[in-house]
Formats: C-alpha cells, structure tokens, sequence
C-alpha cells in the first residue's frame, strides 16, 4: 500500500482526495518537485527545498511549510512507504476557493500533497544501450524554471516523443537546444561538456547542477553555454538528466547515430562520478 500525505494527515495514496474547487485542478495553480531517495535518504533535499521556494515565489504563492517542517513530513513519508529507493513527489497548490475566478483568491490556505513511488535503478530506464530522443519545437511558456504543475505542453511534447518510439523529446528554441520535456540536456563537444545556462527557459535541474559540481571538482572540462542545433546534431555524446532518471545517455537523435551508437566514454567516467557521490553520500563522507 501506498502511503500519501495530504493537508497534514498521511492516508493510503487511494483515499486521499482534494475538493474539484482546488485550484490545482481548476486552472494547475500550483508548484511541485520531485526528489530521489537513495537507500532511504532524500538526495539533495536542502536544493530541492530551495527550489521549491524559488518556484512558490515566482508563482507568488507562500511557503506553507518551514525547511525543517518539509524535511520531518518528507523523512516520515519515505518511513513510511516501502523500498530503499523511492522518487518523493510534492505539489504545492494556492488552495481551495470559493469561486473559480482567475485572480486569486484572498485567505486561501495552500493545498499540500505529497506521495513516493518506487524509483527504479537508472541503468534499467535507459540500459546498457542508451535512449532514443527526437527534437522538437519547444512550445513551452516564458518561466520553464518555474516547477509550474500545469505541464500541458510537456506532456504534448512528450507523447509525441513516445509515439515516434523515443524516451524523450529535446526541446528547440530560436535554433537553441534548451532542455528535454523532463530532463536537461547536456552534450559532449571536442571532449568538453556543455549545457545551457540557466535562466527561465530551462529548468534548473538538481541533477544538472550536481553534474557540473562534480564536473568542476573532478576536473571535467565543461561550458554553460548555448547548443545551436547544428552542435546539437554534431556531438559526440548527447546526455539527458533528472532525479528520475539520472544521467542516461541518448545514442540515437532523430533520424542519426549519435557517436558510434553507444554511450560514451565521457557519459561512462561522469555516471561512475554520480555513483561513487551516491555511495560517499550513503557513507556520510559527502553533502
Ligand atoms: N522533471 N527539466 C524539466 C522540464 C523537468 O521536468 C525536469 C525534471 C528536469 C530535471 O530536473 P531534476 O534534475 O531536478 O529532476 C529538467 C521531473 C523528474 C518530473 O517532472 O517528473
């Protein structure tokens, strides 16, 4: 049984119900995160909690909850739901109003859902063999480093990517690559790593940024920079990235082989980086 949280109570994820006046169901007034848990720790929860701020503020919806109160229901909510690894989903929406009225409502308490599913290994999402992807005119509004609930476009985005048998969609804006429909894009060029810059057409992913700290650390060449769709279409490696899938590495894009068709020996150095801070994370010996 699944064990979800709602508005303070933890219920079985089945009878946990919100009004059809919710705001998050009306009009996806709302903000969400999703969070990895490795052997029963949250996994970078203090840059998810700020970019859950980050998020409420630019929707301008308060903070319901303190760090320490998000931390103590979230820690309760893995306890209580089975398996080591789990992804912890969170949304935050502006709460129930009386009438569905586009501005927003005045004393509104915020609605709070939180569930965790069971996160399957990354090497079993894309395989020893890497993922097909396919670009696609990215049709997403101006805040995508909002973590808005309201992903209609995304989902668009993504279906089309499942229908042309492909894991994901890379997204192309003004002839720039900005991001896949739930994962960021990073490309290998000449040996050097790169990955656009954050700013409000992306998302900036946890994942990502734990990418490029362990790049730097290890002394990784790498770029934020922009990737035309012409470098796009040229590199060497092409990898997405997410707290759901970690780094998989993307090995056919559209109708071409990237690189020799097998994940590269870039992509293979950085997942051995990611494990190996998965692993000193576990032994306590990392933040
Ligand atoms: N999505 N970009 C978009 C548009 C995303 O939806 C996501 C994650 C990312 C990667 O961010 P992070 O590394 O923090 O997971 C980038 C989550 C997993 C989801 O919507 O399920």
């Amino acid at each position: 049984m699944t064990t979800a949280y709602l508005n303070g109570s933890y219920l079985p994820l089945e009878d946990a119900c919100v009004p059809v006046m919710d705001r998050g169901f009306l009009f996806g007034d709302g903000v969400y995160e999703v969070i990895p848990v490795y052997r029963g720790r949250l996994f970078r929860l203090a840059q998810h909690l700020q970019r859950l701020q980050n998020s409420l503020d630019g929707v301008r919806i308060g903070n319901p909850l303190t760090v320490d109160a998000w931390r103590a229901l979230l820690e309760e909510l893995v306890n209580r739901n089975s398996g080591s690894n789990q992804a912890v989903y969170l949304q935050v929406t502006r709460g129930v109003a009386p009438k569905r009225d586009h501005a927003f409502p005045v004393g509104v308490r915020p609605t709070i859902f939180a569930m965790s599913n069971p996160l399957p290994e990354a090497r079993d999402i894309s395989g020893e063999q890497g993922i097909h992807a396919i670009t696609l005119p990215d049709i997403r509004w101006q805040h995508c480093n909002i973590k808005a609930i309201t992903l209609l476009p995304n989902i668009m985005l993504r279906q089309q990517a499942v229908e042309a048998d492909t894991a994901e969609a890379i997204l192309i804006k003004d002839g720039y690559a900005t991001e896949g429909a739930a994962s960021n894009i990073f490309i290998v060029r000449n040996g050097v790593l790169i990955t656009p810059p954050k700013g409000p057409r992306l998302l900036p992913g946890i994942t990502r940024d734990l990418i490029i700290e362990l790049a730097a650390y290890n002394a990784v060449p790498y770029r934020e920079a922009g990737i035309s769709e012409a470098e796009l279409h040229s590199a060497g490696e092409i990898w997405l990235t997410s707290s759901t899938r970690e780094i998989s590495p993307v090995v056919r894009l559209d109708d071409t082989v990237v690189g020799d068709g097998w994940p590269g020996p870039v992509w293979k150095s950085m997942t051995a980086l990611f494990q190996a801070y998965k692993d000193a994370i576990h032994r306590g010996e990392a933040a």
